[in-house]
């Protein structure tokens, strides 16, 4: 057993092999009945605090309804958020010697005619220079989830095959195309169903998919998005830094992204 209750030296090493791994209950069933509606409240809430990727109609809303930095909208979600067990999760799985937030996600895969999330890494889109630090996201299922409404699929070690390009999310590149050498001829997907509060951690290199949601129902799910230290900024265009006259190469810190676990010494 590590520095919390929850992650234990099997997690570990797993997430460290394989790029990902399934840590079960990591929410109490208090916490999950609470996260559910502040998130329903935060997912429903206008405002120019946050971002809501796409519009009802919109191409991208097949694959997501997303909101980015739901805490900026609804000071409930910043316990979740900013939640202790989560960054001690990330500190210990990643080693790293702090974790800081760099931004959430709201992340509702909607019925009717829903389209699959497809293949991709996360760091290509991220305005960070240190693509190979490490950082990486918590995934928390508020709903069951499995191959008929959203579950997440994840390759095998893909985190080593280094940053590829960025996927069009709605109008995707096949990201296996651009693996070179064939290194990941021998790497089958994983697909991981969860259970409500249950979740998965992502290494931001690591391939992964999530299904089409054929219920009747969203599948709702809240990711946040861990900087281990060091993590400095590139200049590349995002929607969470675009408007805070950041200095390229400057280290991403600051009251918008808070540390949130430190290794102790
Ligand atoms: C999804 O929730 O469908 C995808 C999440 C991710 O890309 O990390
Ligand atoms: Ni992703």
């Amino acid at each position: 057993m590590n520095i919390n209750t929850l992650i234990t030296d099997e997690h570990i090493s797993f997430y460290r092999e394989n790029g990902f791994v399934k840590v079960e209950n990591m929410l109490t069933g208090e916490e999950l009945e609470q996260l559910r509606d502040y998130l329903e409240e935060a997912m429903h809430t206008e405002s120019s605090r946050s971002v809501q990727t796409d519009k009802q109609g919109g191409l991208y809303y097949r694959v997501l309804n997303q909101k980015v930095n739901t805490w900026r909208d609804h000071a409930g979600m910043g316990k979740f958020s900013f939640h202790e067990r989560f960054a001690q999760s990330a500190l210990a799985l990643t080693g790293s010697e702090e974790i800081r937030f760099f931004h959430d996600h709201g992340l509702w895969k909607m019925p009717n005619d829903s389209k699959p999330t497809p293949w991709h890494q996360d760091t290509p889109y991220w305005p960070i220079n240190e693509a190979e630090k490490g950082m990486m996201s918590i995934w928390i299922a508020l709903d069951d989830v499995n191959e008929q409404n959203g579950c997440m699929a994840f390759v095998p070690k893909s985190h080593k095959v280094g940053k590829l390009t960025s996927i069009d999310l709605a109008n995707p590149q096949n990201i296996f195309d651009y693996v070179e050498g064939g290194q990941l001829n021998d790497q089958k997907p994983v697909v991981v169903p969860l259970k409500a509060g249950s979740c998965t951690f992502h290494n931001g290199l690591t391939f992964h998919y999530a299904h089409a949601n054929v219920t009747d129902r969203p599948r709702r799910a809240l990711a946040i998005i861990y900087m281990p230290d060091g993590i400095t900024y590139s200049g590349k265009a995002h929607v969470i830094t675009d408007e805070l006259g950041l200095e390229k190469d400057q280290a991403l810190k600051g009251p918008l992204f808070p540390l949130l676990a430190k290794r102790n010494t």
